[in-house]
């Protein structure tokens, strides 16, 4: 084999190699950095550049971009202005590659040479190969002379342009990857904005919810809140547990079709009113189902709240394994509320009288597995164990003592379940 077709065939074999690193989405200046050596390399070439094209020719757009250089002066960084006329010029399949000591008064390129012969001439260059991929104008190689002095022969060129190709694939390539990127990350803007609204328009109902219940302010960010801390402490997702506190913000949306009278009534209601109050799960349900949520299950977490494990609640009188694990842990964070919050005929309990509450309702009411999660969140809390003081924010100052309140927890932990809970949430029983 000639030493020339050896040398070719190798290169040949690198430039492949460098497609598949475009790929990858390797370094791509370093990819076509090394194309270039390689280029220069085979026919012993001792300068070049690589130059890309704008994808469209704008008015105010249409300069080339610098991608890689060897040999050329110090501080020289080609930068061309390509009119439609020199790109109609550089895309004739008929001319392979343009000569500046011959071709430069060929009609089509006069605009180009016309401005840039000169600097080409000064830098040494020789010869530009258009850089063609699937009938476009993707950049343009400058090269100096061949070492030996020789010019270059038809084959020569015939090496060089396809050689060129292989190096506008890869541009190509990575920039239609730029595109997909750049395609993904706006769709990802899009999608985290129209969460922000979801978000906004929840938080906005959450507060026209609680504003028709006057005695209970806050209470469906705080149901919210309390339910994303028992999901996060059951070991849920970051999407999951987004999720469970918009269903706490929504649970008493269905309030809103219930009367303001009952709502606010300032005494324990009869059976007549309970009933009609009693309606809002389901209401709740209506109102969200129309509604495409980006969470899963919204509107059931808001139609169970008021469900039990024994079959008691309403509005469907579910049992155990029926109720989603979402709704029980609504339910649990909504009575958890109810009891630490003043209601107009009743004022809060004391933390002992919510434990106690706990205990004797857990596993009829609320679900073990709710309960003590709940129970170390709070415990943890209480031992210092977490930055924010979640809790403490929404009970306020002197509702929980730490030294006190910390031993009754571990015991209810240690109830529902001895070997792990308390163990789980750093405390002794
Ligand atoms: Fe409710």
């Amino acid at each position: 084999m000639e030493p020339n077709t050896h040398k070719l065939i190798h290169s040949f074999g690198a430039l492949a190699d460098l497609g598949q690193e475009v790929a990858d989405t390797g370094d791509f200046m370093e990819m076509v950095r090394t194309s270039l050596h390689l280029l220069l390399g085979t026919l012993a070439i001792r300068r070049g550049a690589v130059i890309e094209c704008p994808v469209h020719l704008l008015p105010g757009d249409k300069s080339t971009n610098l991608l890689a250089v060897w040999g050329l002066g110090e501080d020289y960084q080609p930068r061309f202005d390509i009119e439609e006329s020199d790109r109609e010029a550089f895309l004739n399949p008929a001319k392979d590659a343009w000569r500046i000591s011959s071709d430069i008064n060929q009609p089509g390129v006069e605009i180009f040479f016309g401005l840039y012969q000169t600097e080409l001439r000064s830098q040494g260059i020789e010869l530009i190969v258009p850089m063609v991929v699937r009938g476009d104008l993707t950049g343009l190689v400058l090269l100096g002379g061949k070492a030996s002095g020789e010019p270059f022969s038809p084959d020569d060129i015939e090496v060089l342009r396809a050689m060129v190709r292989h190096i506008g694939v890869g541009i190509h390539t990575h920039r239609l990857l730029a595109e997909v990127k750049q395609r993904a990350e706006e769709n990802e803007r899009l999608y985290q904005d129209l969460r922000a609204i979801y978000r906004d328009t929840v938080r906005a109902f959450a507060a026209a919810i609680d504003v028709k219940d006057t005695y209970t302010q806050g209470h469906s960010e705080r149901v919210g809140k309390y339910s994303e801390i028992i999901a996060r402490e059951l070991g849920w997702g970051e999407n999951e547990v987004e999720g469970i506190a918009i269903a706490g913000y929504l649970h008493d949306i269905g309030k809103l079709a219930v009367e303001r009278r009952i709502i606010n009534a300032p005494y324990k209601i009869d059976a007549k009113e309970s009933s009609e109050l009693n309606r809002h799960p389901a209401a709740g349900f209506d109102i969200l189902s129309p509604i495409h949520h980006p969470y899963a299950d919204i509107p059931l977490m808001a139609r169970y709240h008021h469900e039990r494990l024994d079959g008691r609640g309403y509005p469907d009188g579910l049992t155990d394994t029926q109720i989603p694990l979402g709704a029980k842990i609504v339910s649990l964070a909504d009575s958890f509320d109810a009891m630490t919050t003043d209601r107009p005929y009743k004022t809060r309990r004391t933390f002992d009288e919510v434990v106690h509450d706990l205990r004797r309702n857990t596993g009829s009411q609320f679900e073990p597995q709710v309960v003590a999660a709940f129970c170390r969140a709070l415990l943890k809390e209480l031992n210092g164990e977490t930055k924010e003081r979640k809790f403490l924010k929404m009970l306020g100052k002197n509702y929980l003592d730490a030294e006190k309140d910390a031993p009754l927890l571990r015991e209810l932990l240690n109830e529902l379940d001895p070997n792990t809970q308390a163990a789980a949430a750093g405390g002794t029983a």
